[in-house]
């Protein structure tokens, strides 16, 4: 998708379709649709329309104007926004998301967008292309009637009073994201024999070469040299080999300190192992790598933006699967970090991977970690799926994270690491359990990566209920969602000024 930057007034610009947004204004029941861009000739243009309500009726919804009066426009698209009162940028995101996955199936292959003249305005740009790259993506891959419906132009018109170079940059930064989030999409979006730990680690490498980022994928054998016990205890129960992807982003001319470790769940297919999942809905478990996959999103997002932060990347990427090699409940395992687990639960294997994940990285010198993963069906069951689960063992991390939220547009929603829920995962024969019975199971799991990162600084991502989409949205494909990617990207972002 190309981007362009128009300066010129809204009358004038020629383009397949102007889109602009609307908003309600009206208390209760009574509409009052209104315009965010106090233009005349827009005004003019989309009065009747505005006037009939029926844009204003649901949120989101678009409706489209041919050869609008006294505009050079072809059509004119007026998105509504949703109420006055309640519009923020995460608002504008999914009406901006709206209006491309409107025009898509119409063939229309470029629109011109007028961001809405309240509000910041290089930050109402961003938000608008990173939607429209968002918007953008289908997971319908494999379909032989997939139809090339890709936007292939997307402009933003920007007043010619204001800074040109400034919006150029804005719009570049923007697309880096969008694009890198749609990258995580498609490795998510993959099928378990099509994305093995090793075509994942494929995939991460030529990322890495392209971008320019130092890339190490180590198999079996190192993986048990390291002693990673837990990570290993998953693996082996698999006949595809596991791999531990480590990308180190370590800009030039930037302090030694902090290094941000950033560790992900990659498991291909989560099976549940000897402790098997029922075949209802099992096939949706090609997304249990999608915490890992964010990761390699973020960090090709992070090269090319090229904050001054040093952020190390690790992800442990296996399949987890019942066979006569695997690991069986009860069975004892000493992860790298010298601590004894006794796995009481097979399924229960992302927390495995991540305690070597994370103990890893803090040999590798990290001294900031954040695991992402789809760990928990718990965390489901608590947040639903509209907030995914974070977990803070320090404040200052958690508000530069919540700072980081402002920015993506994405929900996060944050849950207790009380030292009385320890008691849950206490085991008789070893340090500790890896399940921690049917109450509060996002947090057990949380309570279990805690043992492995001591004091260092720590958030736990559980995206288990937000990296998967049942169903389409005016502004987003079903499928994979790409969550975290924005987040993570602010996140580190934020360590450069
Ligand atoms: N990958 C699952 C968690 C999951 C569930 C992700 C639903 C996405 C959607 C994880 O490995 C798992 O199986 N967790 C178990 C843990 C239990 C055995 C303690 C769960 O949540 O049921
Ligand atoms: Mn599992
Ligand atoms: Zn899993």
């Amino acid at each position: 998708m190309e981007i362009k930057l128009i300066t010129s007034s809204p009358a004038d610009v020629e383009t397949e379709c102007l889109v602009i947004f609307a908003l309600d204004h009206g208390e209760k029941q009574k509409s009052d649709a209104r315009l965010t861009n106090r233009d005349a000739a827009l005004e003019k243009a989309a009065a009747e329309l505005l006037s009939t309500g029926e844009v204003t009726s649901k949120a989101y919804e678009a409706a489209m104007i041919h050869r609008p009066l006294g505009l050079k426009a072809k059509r004119l698209l007026v998105v509504n926004a949703g109420k006055a009162k309640t519009f923020t940028p995460a608002e504008l995101r999914k009406a901006a998301g709206s209006a491309v996955r409107f025009l898509k199936p119409k063939m229309i292959k470029s629109c011109a967008f007028i961001p809405p003249d309240t509000g910041e305005a290089d930050n109402a740009v961003r938000c608008i292309i990173e939607s429209a790259f968002v918007a953008d993506f289908d997971p319908d891959t494999y379909r032989s009637d997939r139809r090339d419906l890709q936007m292939g132009e997307v402009a933003i018109v920007i007043s010619p009073a204001s800074d040109r170079t400034a919006a150029q940059r804005t719009i570049e930064q923007a697309r880096i994201i969008g694009e890198s989030q749609n990258f995580t999409r498609e490795l998510v979006n993959e099928p378990s024999n099509r994305m093995t730990p090793t075509i994942l680690a494929d995939r991460a490498r030529e990322m890495c070469e392209k971008v320019g980022l130092k890339c190490e994928i180590m198999g079996p054998d190192k993986i048990k040299e390291l002693k990673m016990g837990a990570f290993w205890s998953v693996a082996q129960g698999s006949d595809e080999e596991p791999r531990l992807i480590v990308v180190r982003y370590e800009p030039a001319g930037t302090p030694e300190n902090p290094v941000i470790g950033l560790v992900g769940k990659g498991i291909t297919f989560d099976t549940g192992g000897i402790s098997i999942k029922p075949s209802d809905g099992m096939e949706k478990m090609k997304y249990d790598m999608a915490g890992g996959a964010a990761l390699l999103g973020a960090i090709r997002a992070i090269a090319l933006l090229k904050p001054k932060i040093r952020v190390t990347v690790i992800v442990c990427a296996t399949e987890n699967m019942p066979s006569g090699k695997a690991q069986k409940p009860g069975d004892v395992q000493i992860a790298m970090s010298g601590k004894s687990i006794e796995v009481i639960n097979t399924d229960a294997e992302g927390r495995l991977v991540l305690a070597d994940g994370l103990y890893y990285a803090r040999t590798l010198g990290c001294n900031h970690l954040v695991d992402v993963a789809t760990l928990t069906g718990a965390c489901v069951v608590a947040l639903g799926m509209i907030n995914a689960g974070v977990f803070a063992n320090n404040e200052d991390d958690y508000q530069r994270f919540c700072k980081a939220l402002e920015r993506s547009g994405e929900k996060f929603w944050r849950l207790p690491l009380d030292r009385e829920y320890f008691e849950q995962i206490r085991s008789s024969i070893a340090d500790m359990m890896n399940t921690g019975g049917r109450y509060g199971g996002a947090i057990n799991a949380a309570m279990f990566l805690k043992e492995f990162v001591d004091d260092t600084p720590w958030l736990h991502l559980d995206i288990a209920g937000v990296a998967w989409m049942e169903e389409t949205k005016g502004w987003i494909a079903k499928g994979p969602t790409g969550i975290a990617v924005r987040s993570l990207v602010e996140y580190v972002s934020s360590y450069s000024s």
